[in-house]
């Protein structure tokens, strides 16, 4: 099995599309590392499985342990760890954070929300040998809305000179969330890393999503989203019938006990 190595990401821009999923458990981890060339554990987590109102409320330690997990089931994928909110208010702060989770991991890398912003703190890491990705456009942690980016000249403007100066600052990939499709696109033409689009079109270097979004696990996912399965439904129907099957005494059968 070849591990996947961040210049084996980058060798990938403008040849083939990288395919990410953000994920967060053993099963999920087991089947992602055979299909996706990154699994990023998320701090969607947050509001996935905790059912936290924002991607702010997660602790670093909570994050770990999924990372751990997720890490010890993915050998072949890269695997991205998600510095949670306020982890890297400053670039001494980030590489003592990214540091010890590295460290206790083994992930490969860690992302960062921002742009310019946190350029310094990007290149501080790398410059240090930690593998940074970026990640432009809406930004859960910090944005005011939920809408999307880039639609007058202003926000445009920013954000393709956050893309810039991630890329600058030495970080291996971007991801782009939000972002009208010809913004993306100029983007992706212009930095010389790939780009990893969420609602930032076909044209990016590749493409990511929740894990519980294409699973049809969540309640109202974005339009960006496509849904592969209706798993709730299923796993409803799943519970009913147990529920019957304990009620009439039809589980546990013949087949379920010990004799
Ligand atoms: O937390 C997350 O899962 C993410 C992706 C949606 C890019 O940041």
């Amino acid at each position: 099995m070849q591990r996947l190595t961040i210049k084996k990401i980058l060798h990938k821009k403008n040849k083939k599309p990288l395919i990410c999923l953000s994920s967060y458990s053993k099963a999920i981890a087991q089947i992602a590392n055979k299909y996706c060339d990154i699994i990023l554990v998320g701090d969607s987590v947050s509001m996935v499985l905790y059912g936290m109102k924002t991607t702010r409320e997660i602790s670093i330690e909570t994050m770990i342990l999924h990372a751990k997990t997720v890490k010890k089931f993915a050998n072949r994928s890269l695997v991205v760890f998600d510095m949670p909110h306020n982890t890297y208010k400053n670039k001494f702060v980030a590489y003592k954070n990214a540091k010890r989770v590295i460290k206790t991991t083994k992930c490969d890398a860690v992302k960062l929300e921002g742009g310019e912003k946190i350029a310094s703190t990007v290149k501080y890491l790398t410059g240090k040998g930690i593998p940074v990705m970026g990640h432009i456009g809406l930004l859960p942690q910090t944005s005011s809305n939920f809408k999307v980016k880039g639609k007058n000249p202003i926000q445009e403007k920013k954000i393709f000179n956050d893309a810039l100066a991630i890329s600058k600052a030495g970080s291996f990939a971007i991801v782009i969330e939000c972002v009208i499709e010809r913004l993306a696109r100029y983007i992706t033409q212009k930095i010389p890393i790939p780009t990893i689009g969420i609602g930032a079109s076909k044209y990016c270097d590749g493409q990511i999503l929740v894990v519980d979004d294409l699973l049809g696990l969540s309640d109202s996912p974005p339009k960006f989203v496509k849904k592969y399965s209706d798993l709730k439904k299923d796993i409803e129907k799943c519970i009913k019938n147990y529920a019957n099957d304990v009620s009439t005494r039809r589980f546990p059968s013949i087949k379920n006990v010990y004799k």
